[in-house]
């Protein structure tokens, strides 16, 4: 199976590995196809992203992808990252690591969604804890609404 050059350069030097010690939201996640484990952690201030680390028990693409997306969240508000209507908001964070990583073999189309899922599942942590419940629902509706991307990988 052939990888883009891009996804052998980030497997190679990754960015943004790392625990940020305390951070205001953390997305733990087990890939529904695979098993594999992506952890996402964000510093947010002021409702911006400051910072974002990850670990990763995964593939090469997934390293490459949470490396790709946690450089390109850095300096985001959140507010813009997740403007539009749901399914934009999805194609515009699932193309964020995409279009820079190239295109992907069909078998390996599931692992990108894992860095974008444990996204969301840190900012839902986070506006859960502020009892920001309209933005949680929508959050928890993103998440729902990605799972389909990880069954691109068993289209023919
Ligand atoms: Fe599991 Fe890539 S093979 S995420």
């Amino acid at each position: 199976m052939q990888l883009p050059d891009m996804v052998i350069e980030h497997f190679l030097n990754p960015q943004n590995v790392g625990v940020i010690e305390h951070p205001e939201g953390i997305g733990s996640i087990v890939n529904p196809i695979c098993g594999d484990i992506t952890e996402l952690y964000l510093r947010i201030k002021d409702g911006v992203v400051e910072d974002a680390k990850f670990k990763s028990l995964g593939c090469a693409v997934t390293i490459a992808s949470a490396s790709v997306f946690t450089g390109k969240i850095k300096g985001r508000e959140i507010s813009a990252l997740l403007c539009g209507s749901d399914d934009e908001i999805i194609n515009e964070l699932v193309d964020l690591v995409e279009s820079e990583l190239g295109e992907l073999p069909q078998p390996k189309l599931h692992c990108p969604p894992a860095t974008i899922q444990a996204f969301l599942e840190a900012i839902l942590g986070y506006y859960e804890k502020q009892m920001e419940t309209q933005i949680t629902s929508r959050v928890g509706e993103l998440i729902r609404l990605l799972a389909r991307y990880y069954e691109r990988t068993k289209k023919a």
